[in-house]
């Protein structure tokens, strides 16, 4: 893909990741990803904002090929897939001077080597003036590291703004229009990414909302040219609002754990109530992610083994703690073979979900009536907890 132009002097200088299939070696992209450089051209400087995941710096130096000064890096978050290729950048351009925020001045100097003397530190609200463009940097910490920030380009009412509102998608289109299945993928980097700071995305959200752009152009898939559509679901994700529906993530190794969730399953959707499973052997934990983010109730489905619960279990509950969903109910089923302490271990895993816990079930062996009994029983609780929602 050669660079794309956005408007006069801005252009798209990033690189798409077609192929890629995990990120950080934990989150899937069954749709890739894409790395969004953007080069801004005033008639007295030019800014090239972030830069791309360096096993595709080839895709940038040929965008950079033809362009023969930038006197600005704009380093809006230090994390390798945008900023690993500034040091080339220092290289092509040695004369550039990389613009942060001050939190990341530390970041770009331990992790990547910059020269001191080569960044500029830029406060919240501060502007660059490259000559008829005018670059305002707004501190959006949290979104995704506490350094972050985002650029407004007021001459042209674009937000460039990092990972915040990103995708994880690789497609050829440069805009999302008001394709839903980008806010689908949109949903899912929320879920991933943004979700455990989600007081923070509400507040960054707040602040950028006092900003006039017709375009939101992040660092991960494409650009939004109908912003709202983006800000009203990101509103919504972030809100307090949780729906009637249960996310039920379990293992099963004998199928009495089956049994048990295949009958909670039941007995929710008779009372009313929306049940999403997740069988931990095989789920894409994004798929597993997004469920969390208005789902009411987690239902842990646990078999034992040592005492404790299965590996699959244990970092799947793990990785729902680290997310922070805003669940408010919580609940444990599963079986054993001749003890268990399943219980007791997950509940010392989920520290941080802040949720009511509605009861366990355990049934040692298979399943039987006084079990299945005891499922109806949380069914109703959880209809009745559901019904105040
Ligand atoms: Fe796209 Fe937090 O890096």
């Amino acid at each position: 893909m050669k660079p794309r132009k956005i408007r006069e002097g801005v252009h798209w200088m990033g690189a798409i990741d077609w192929n890629r299939r995990l990120f950080d070696s934990l989150i899937p992209l069954p749709d890739g990803t894409s790395y969004n450089a953007y080069l801004v051209e005033g008639a007295e400087k030019v800014a090239l904002i972030d830069t791309v995941d360096p096993p595709l710096l080839d895709v940038l130096k040929r965008h950079l090929a033809n362009v023969p000064r930038v006197d600005y890096v704009i380093a809006h978050h230090a994390e390798q897939d945008h900023a690993g290729s500034i040091p080339y950048v220092l290289e092509k351009y040695p004369n550039a001077i990389v613009i942060c925020s001050p939190k990341a001045k530390d970041l770009l100097l331990t992790h990547l080597d910059v020269p001191e003397n080569k960044i500029k530190t830029v406060e919240d609200g501060e502007t660059l003036a490259l000559g008829g463009k005018t670059l305002t940097f707004i501190h959006t910490p949290w979104v995704h590291w506490p350094e972050t920030m985002s650029s407004y380009l007021k001459e042209d009412k674009i937000l460039f703004s990092c990972d915040f509102l990103g995708s994880h998608i690789a497609t050829s289109e440069l805009y999302a229009g008001d394709d839903r299945y980008v806010i689908e993928a949109a949903k899912r980097y929320y879920a991933e990414i943004m979700m455990p700071f989600r007081a923070m995305v509400r507040t960054n959200l707040k602040k950028i909302r006092e900003l006039d752009f017709d375009l939101v152009a992040p660092s991960h898939g494409p650009i939004y040219d109908k912003p709202e559509m983006i800000l009203a679901a990101y509103e919504d994700w972030s809100s307090d609002r949780v729906e009637n529906r249960v996310v039920i993530p379990y293992v099963s190794m004998h199928g009495s754990t089956e049994l048990m969730v295949d009958h909670l399953v039941s007995a929710l959707a008779e009372r009313g109530v929306a049940v999403q499973k997740f069988e931990l052997t095989t789920t894409d934990i994004g798929k597993l992610a997004m469920a969390l983010v208005e789902a009411a109730t987690i239902v842990v489905g646990a078999p034992t083994v040592h005492v404790g619960p299965h590996p699959a279990v244990f970092s799947a509950t793990h990785l729902a703690n680290a997310l922070r969903p805003k669940l408010k109910y919580a609940a444990i089923i599963g079986s054993y073979g001749w003890n268990t302490q399943v219980i007791e271990r997950i509940a010392g895993l989920i520290p941080n979900l802040k949720v009511e816990v509605l009861g366990t079930v355990l049934s040692k062996g298979v399943p039987r009536a006084a079990t299945f009994a005891e499922l109806d029983a949380l069914a109703d609780t959880i209809r009745d907890k559901h019904a105040t929602l």
